[in-house]
C-alpha cells in the first residue's frame, strides 16, 4: 500500500491525539531513518529521547530476537531472568536499591507518587499526601500525572483534577520552602525540564531542594524519564549535582525503543510497597527487560556517555554561534544531547522546512526548537544539521 493511502487510513481509524507530519517512516539505522518512498532523514528527535543508542542497535535487535524465541511474557507471579539482570544493573549504576518495572513514563510517575503517599502514611507524622511540582513541568497524561504536570493547557477539559498537588515556579527555592506545609509528602521534578522548553536548573537549585527535603523530612522525586539513560552525558542527570533523589523514574530510552518504565527506589522507602500494593501485568516482562539490558550495556560499553558529553558540548557551541547571527534567537541552552533553542517566534514552520531538507527536529512550547539526537551522533552530523538550520534561518531573516 502506498504512503498516501496509509496516511488516509490512519486519519480514518486512529484517534486524533497527534497532529502528524505527512511522512511515514519505515526503517531506521543508527542516527538515520527512511520513509516509505526511500527518503533519508538525519534524526535529531530519536523518538523523543527514546532511541539513545540509535535506531535498531545490533545489541538490542539481537536481545529482542533471542528473547522472543525463548519467552516473550510470563506473569510477575514468577521470577524473570532479564528483569533481575536489568534491576541489578540499574541499582549498581545508581543511588537505588530496588526497581519497580512498568511500561511508560506516566506509569512510572504514578508509581512514584503512590509510593510517596504510602511511605508518608507509614513513616511521616500527620496526614501527608501533597506533592509539590514545578511550573512548566511534564509528567505524563494519566489523570494523576496530568495533574502533576503544572501546565494549564494539558488540564483543559479534564476537570476535576486529582487533589493533592501544589505548583511552584521552577528554579525558585524560596517558593518551594514556603509551599511545604503539614500536608506535603514530596517534591517532584525533572532535573532538566524537557517538554517545558529544555529549562535547566540554576546553580545550586537541585542541591538546595535536597537540603529542603531533608530538613522537612519529605521525599525528593526526580523524573528522569526524558533526561535519564545518558541523555545529559551522565547515565542519570542527578549525577551532575552531587546529590541523590529518594525516588527516580525512567522510561523512554531504557529499553532502546521497546516500551518500558521503571521506578528506582531507596531501600528504606521500598519497604512501603508490599505484595499486592502496586502492580503492572506487562511491567518488566522478559522481552522489554532483555532489550533494557542490551540498551544499558550498549550505553556503558560503547562509550556513549563520553560521546554525548563531547558532541553535546560541540553542538551547544555551534548553536550558540548560530544565535549570534540571528536576532530572533532568544537563547540556546541544555546539557549533553538535550539542547533547546528558544526563538521569539513560532518554530513550527522551521521544523517542517528542516524535514523537507532531510532533518528531523522537534519544537516544544511553540517556540523552543529541541534537539534530541541519538547519543552516537557525530560532530559531522551536527555540522550538517546546523548548516541546514542556518539555511532555513537565512530564508526567514
Ligand atoms: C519528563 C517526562 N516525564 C514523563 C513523561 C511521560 O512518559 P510517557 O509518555 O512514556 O508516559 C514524559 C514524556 O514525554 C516526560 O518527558
Amino acid at each position: 500500500m502506498d504512503s498516501q493511502t496509509l496516511m488516509m487510513l490512519s486519519e480514518k481509524y486512529i484517534a486524533h491525539t497527534y497532529a502528524r507530519y505527512p511522512i511515514l517512516l519505515v526503517r531506521g539505522k543508527g542516527t538515520r531513518v527512511w520513509d516509505k518512498e526511500g527518503k533519508e532523514y538525519l534524526d535529531f528527535v530519536a523518538g523523543l529521547a527514546v532511541c539513545n543508542v540509535g535506531h535498531s542497535h545490533p545489541k538490542v535487535v539481537k536481545a529482542i530476537q533471542s528473547q522472543a524465541e525463548k519467552l516473550i511474557h510470563v506473569s510477575n507471579f514468577y521470577y524473570i531472568e532479564p528483569q533481575i539482570q536489568l534491576a541489578s544493573l540499574l541499582c549498581q549504576h545508581s543511588f537505588a536499591d530496588k526497581a519497580f518495572f512498568c511500561n511508560s513514563g506516566a506509569e512510572a510517575n504514578e508509581g512514584a507518587m503512590k509510593l510517596a503517599r504510602k511511605y508518608a502514611k507509614e513513616k511521616m507524622k500527620g496526614d501527608r499526601y501533597e506533592i509539590i511540582t514545578m511550573e512548566r513541568s511534564f509528567h505524563g497524561r494519566t489523570l494523576a500525572t496530568l495533574t502533576a504536570t503544572a501546565q494549564e493547557k494539558f488540564h483543559k477539559g479534564y476537570s476535576p483534577l486529582m487533589p493533592g498537588f501544589k505548583y511552584v515556579p521552577f528554579n525558585d527555592l524560596k517558593a518551594v520552602g514556603e509551599s511545604i506545609d503539614a500536608k506535603t509528602c514530596a517534591v517532584m521534578l525533572e532535573p532538566i525540564q524537557g517538554e517545558g522548553g529544555v529549562n535547566c536548573p540554576s546553580e545550586g537549585y537541585l542541591k538546595g531542594l535536597r537540603e529542603i527535603c531533608d530538613e522537612k523530612g519529605i521525599l525528593l522525586i526526580f523524573d528522569e524519564v526524558q533526561v535519564g539513560m545518558g541523555r545529559t552525558g551522565k547515565l542519570f542527570a542527578y549525577e551532575h549535582e552531587g546529590i541523590e533523589p529518594d525516588l527516580m523514574t525512567l522510561a523512554k530510552a531504557l529499553a532502546g525503543g521497546v516500551p518500558i518504565g521503571a521506578l528506582l527506589i531507596k531501600k528504606e522507602i521500598a519497604g512501603s510497597f508490599e505484595p499486592g500494593d502496586h502492580a503492572s501485568t506487562f511491567g518488566g516482562n522478559p522481552l522489554a527487560t532483555a532489550a533494557g539490558v542490551a540498551a544499558l550495556t550498549a550505553i556503558l560499553e560503547e562509550k556513549m556517555l563520553e560521546n554525548c558529553q563531547e558532541v553535546g558540548d560541540y553542538f551547544l557551541d555551534r548553536l550558540k554561534r548560530v544565535k549570534e547571527k540571528f536576532s530572533f534567537i532568544r537563547e540556546v541552552r541544555g546539557k549533553g544531547l538535550i539542547l533547546g533553542m528558544e526563538l521569539n517566534m513560532d518554530g513550527g514552520s522551521i521544523v517542517k522546512e528542516m524535514m523537507r531538507k532531510g532533518f528531523l527536529i522537534n519544537c516544544t512550547m511553540g517556540n523552543v526548537l529541541r534537539f534530541l539526537p541519538p547519543l552516537i551522533v557525530t560532530k559531522r552530523e551536527v555540522d550538517q544539521m546546523v548548516k541546514a538550520l542556518q539555511e532555513v534561518f537565512n530564508g526567514i531573516s
